[in-house]
């Protein structure tokens, strides 16, 4: 295949254009993302007295345990609490363990910083100091300690008690506990356990640092959130709320989660927006609409209300401290307003058209429009063709997910004009390969998979003036509680797996154009070979990209000229390839990697093979 790439700019491709959409699903957000260890800390959205309200804790050495309705609450956003008897008639130090999210990863030198809330009665001629530690499950060995002067428990109400953990050597494994041991005999009640790690750029209340490092390093220009189906709830009281997510965490009461269990909400409106800037991503920010995941959907007379806390959530992000919310969000230490600039008005509402074309697109469209003339842009979640929304969107959102050949032959979805460039701005708010060719799914994306979404991403950014953003979804999954499958990247508590998938997104999204740069032939639909790609130019690094995804089995010759470029240097391919069922695990992070590969470049002509199936960026320095 002969390629001809003109010095000629074509257009500007948004910083938007690769990111991520996020949601709490598989634990991406509790027992992932958000790096607090110990599960079920607040006993959050379940029912007392059942054994799901314990899940992750066990009692040690005779205690017993149960989760109650607290009557003296530490809070009415923590309803529940952990009752303990430790007996009088134990051998040895009884108390209780948490397992973390299946395991808990101990760093030698690192900092845990933990606390739990207790109130009780202690019989004190037995002593009063309580021990916490992180040993193994296994055999016990102690990795870390600390003692508590518990001597100010109370009945009448709860004492907060805080330590730290500085394990001196490492644990071999994550098989691993977080225990609390006191004095027997006692009844002690708890609640809002936390003990955290270092986190990412050392936010209290923050994130893990391997697996947000995993996602900074791809410089995603986008983040889209809190969902997807987190945001809709099964009901429209099992939303999203924003407001319940902010403030100290005695005051978040947590929610039951689309995707089955219970969300902490530590990880609330504040962190992701935090998090957002920490990485350089735009925020998309997805608002409730009015449309549950039950099939339940707010009446037209009542929507109003929804519109409101919407506009309300707005506010908060975005108004100076002199509007009502945003002082709040000042108070909570946030003085400087958020640079919002994108609001999307629910998600995946082609499952609800009827109200949402009747009277929800147009109820939220307006009335935050009327709230905040001209300052934002707002999304709409429906089908890429769908005209009959009043107002028009200027801006749609649409998903999609489907197998490697549908990616391969959609490459061209955007060159065919399957949207029309009347201005119109489309955003790809949700892809993925989710299943093989024949039909089967996967467990994690395939090679397969990576270089047909590789080859419906070069299509994307050819077309980066009406395709503004795109974003992969989901994002992880911890592949000890996952609901969906295939997920960008994978881990357990201990290590994280990129995949495929994952090093396309890193290679283009590390790569980026500041234009689009014609080729000749434009791509592989004219020239029917099995290879895709688009061209771009960085204007800063003085660089030429071209990324290209060969879909074939068989390498695939090709000559590379340069047309109308003074060529600067010679060229790096950047690229991985490997068999269609290839993948990364947990078990075996790197059995796919980018490698990276000098290639001469004479007298602006440059050949090279692409391996069969694989996703390669050739960087051309060339002003
Ligand atoms: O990404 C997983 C789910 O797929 C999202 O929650 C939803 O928006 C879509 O159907």
């Amino acid at each position: 295949v002969d390629i001809t790439i003109t010095a000629e700019t074509v257009h500007e491709i948004p910083e938007t254009l690769f990111g991520y959409m996020w949601e709490d699903i598989n634990h991406s957000g509790d027992g992932g993302l958000y790096a607090e260890l110990i599960q079920n800390r607040a006993f959050q959205a379940v029912e007392p007295g059942t054994d799901d309200a314990l899940a992750a804790w066990t009692a040690l050495n005779n205690a017993s345990i149960s989760v109650i309705a607290d009557p003296s609450p530490l809070s009415s956003a923590l309803p529940n609490a952990l009752s303990v008897s430790f007996p009088s008639n134990s051998s040895g130090p009884a108390g209780i363990a948490n397992e973390g999210f299946w395991g808990i990863r101990i760093d030698a030198g690192s900092t845990y910083t933990g606390s739990f809330y207790a109130k009780g009665t202690l019989n004190t001629t037995t002593g009063s100091q309580a021990e916490v530690t992180l040993q193994s499950k296994a055999t016990g060995d102690i990795y870390a300690s600390a003692e508590i002067d518990v001597s100010s428990l109370s009945a009448s109400g709860y004492t907060k008690y805080s330590f730290e953990l500085k394990p001196e050597g490492g644990a071999p494994d994550t098989d691993n506990l977080f225990t609390v041991t006191f004095p027997s005999p006692a009844e002690v009640t708890f609640t809002l356990f936390s003990l955290f790690p270092p986190t990412f750029k050392s936010r209290s209340n923050g994130m893990r640092i391997d697996l947000a490092e995993t996602l900074a390093a791809t410089r995603p220009g986008v983040w889209r959130f809190p969902g997807g189906n987190n945001l809709e709830g099964q009901t429209v009281a099992r939303r999203w709320k924003w407001n319940e997510t902010i403030g100290p965490l005695e005051e978040r009461p947590g929610r039951r989660g689309d995707w089955g269990y219970p969300n902490t909400d530590g990880l609330g409106l504040l962190e992701y927006l935090d998090w957002a800037e920490d990485i350089g991503a735009e925020p998309i920010l997805g608002v409730y609409a009015g449309y549950s995941l039950g099939g339940e959907t707010v009446p037209e007379d009542a929507i109003q209300a929804y519109v409101d806390e919407a506009i309300a959530e707005i506010e908060f992000v975005t108004g100076d401290a002199s509007t009502h919310w945003g002082s709040v969000r000042a108070a909570l230490g946030r003085e400087e307003p958020y640079a919002l600039r994108y609001v999307e008005i629910g998600n995946e509402d082609f499952f609800a058209p009827d109200s949402y074309q009747a009277y929800r697109w147009a109820a939220f469209a307006n009335g935050l429009e009327a709230a905040y003339p001209g300052k934002f842009k707002y999304l709409a979640t429906t089908y890429e063709d769908v005209t009959s929304l009043e107002p028009k969107p200027a801006y749609y959102d649409f998903h999609q997910y489907n197998n490697p050949n549908w990616f391969v032959e959609q490459a061209v979805r955007y060159d065919e004009g399957v949207t029309p460039r009347d201005g119109t701005q489309y955003f790809v708010g949700e892809y993925a390969v989710t299943s093989n060719n024949d039909g089967s799914k996967m467990a994690y994306p395939t090679v397969e998979a990576a270089v047909g979404e590789a080859a419906f991403m070069t299509g994307l950014e050819r077309n980066a003036d009406v395709v503004f953003a795109a974003a992969y979804a989901p994002t992880l999954n911890h592949v000890d509680d996952t609901q969906w499958y295939p997920d960008l990247v994978s881990f357990n508590a201990g290590t994280v797996s990129k995949s495929p998938s994952y090093w396309a997104q890193w290679l283009f999204s590390t790569n980026r154009g500041t234009h689009t740069l014609p080729t000749s032939p434009v791509s592989s639909n004219t020239t029917g070979a099995p290879l895709y790609w688009s061209a771009s130019y960085n204007t800063d690094a003085a660089v030429v990209y071209l990324k290209v995804s060969n879909t074939d089995s068989a390498s695939i010759n090709t000559t590379i000229t340069l047309d109308g470029f003074t060529q600067d240097g010679d060229a790096k391919v950047q690229f991985f390839s490997g068999a269609a069922q290839d993948v990364n695990t947990v078990d075996a992070p790197d059995a796919i990697v980018v490698s990276e590969t000098a290639v001469s470049v004479v007298d602006g002509v440059l050949a090279y093979a692409f391996p069969g199936l694989s996703v390669s960026v050739v960087t051309i320095p060339a002003q």
